[in-house]
């Protein structure tokens, strides 16, 4: 297993604190919506072999075939699918099962997905600006600089990248776009650096930005509040769901449903604040500094 780990170019944050969470015990079934490149996937097989099954979906075509066969050594029977994780419905009915004894989100992109320019999710690099995550989808991060006004654009870098600059950077992309035309991220990240303020955060003066375009890109809001809104009706009793989400619109919309549900009276809430990562481990997987895990159980 380590062999194979070492070379995975994504690596799972906070598994102790999702197996903790999550409990997986044997001959139960557990559905992760975000497998990835089976990280988490295949230690929860762990503990639900031998004759539990493992349900991955993933959107990313290319990062579902790596789970393939990586979690074909895992021995324990799994199903993947290639969807977003909204048609849940869809995908257990195709799986042949209602109730699930387990779920679990890892939000966001992939490090695989960052670490290949032509994916164009990264300002770092040189590359295309796609960051479709699902590249069977048409509208690429590009479509939607082409298309958006600059008010859509100041809107949608204001509401997914919380950014403050949202109108200065919305108007000198626009004057790009019409100018030269924007192609490429390097492109896109040099207009930002351009028109925002040097200040003293450690932050890339481009990464609210390129959130905030990845987010539109693949509706990852949208996917969340829909899967949120069905979830509960597929988990059985004492089922448990673990979330781990990288940015206050995600983590915001998680703990209000994990709410509504409680005050319904179909979750107990296990995780009264977000955990985050230990020390140890953001020293180790610097990505992983931002994330909030939350989690409740179906009563
Ligand atoms: C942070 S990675 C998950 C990594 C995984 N937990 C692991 O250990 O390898 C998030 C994955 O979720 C996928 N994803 C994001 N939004 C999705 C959605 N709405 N439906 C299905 N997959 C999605 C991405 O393509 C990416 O592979």
């Amino acid at each position: 297993m380590d062999d194979i780990t070492n070379n995975l170019l994504h690596e799972p944050v906070m598994v102790e604190e999702v197996l903790d969470y999550l409990c997986p015990h044997p001959g139960q079934i557990i559905l992760d919506g975000t497998v990835g490149n089976g990280g988490h996937a295949s230690k929860i097989m762990n503990g639900i072999s031998p004759n539990g099954l493992l349900i991955g979906i993933d959107k990313d075509e290319e990062i579902l075939q790596m789970a393939k066969q990586y979690l074909s050594k895992a021995g324990c029977p799994f199903k993947l699918y290639h969807a977003d994780y909204s048609n849940v419905d869809e995908v257990l009915r195709q799986a042949g099962t209602d109730g699930v004894h387990g779920v679990l989100l890892d939000l966001g992109a992939s490090s695989l997905q960052f670490n290949q320019s032509e994916r164009g999710f990264s300002f770092a690099k040189e590359g295309p600006l796609d960051m479709r995550m699902d590249r069977s989808q048409a509208d690429t991060a590009r479509d939607l600089i082409q298309r958006l006004s600059e008010k859509e654009l100041e809107e949608l870098l204001n509401t997914y990248g919380e950014e403050r600059w949202s109108r200065r950077i919305a108007r000198a992309i626009r004057k790009e776009e019409k100018e030269a035309g924007i192609t490429s991220t390097r492109q896109l990240a040099a207009i930002i650096e351009r028109v925002i303020p040097r200040g003293k955060s450690k932050i890339h003066p481009a990464t609210r930005v390129f959130q905030a375009l990845r987010i539109a890109v693949n509706k990852e809001l949208e996917s969340l509040e829909v899967f949120l809104n069905k979830i509960h009706k597929h988990m059985l009793i004492g089922a448990r769901i673990v979330i781990i989400s990288f940015h206050s619109l995600e983590d915001r919309i998680v703990k209000n449903t994990f709410a509504e549900r409680a005050n319904q009276g179909i979750f107990k809430i296990l995780t009264k604040k977000p955990i985050t990562p230990g020390e140890v481990e953001i020293q180790r997987n610097i990505r992983c500094r931002s994330a909030k895990l939350r989690s409740a159980e179906r009563i």
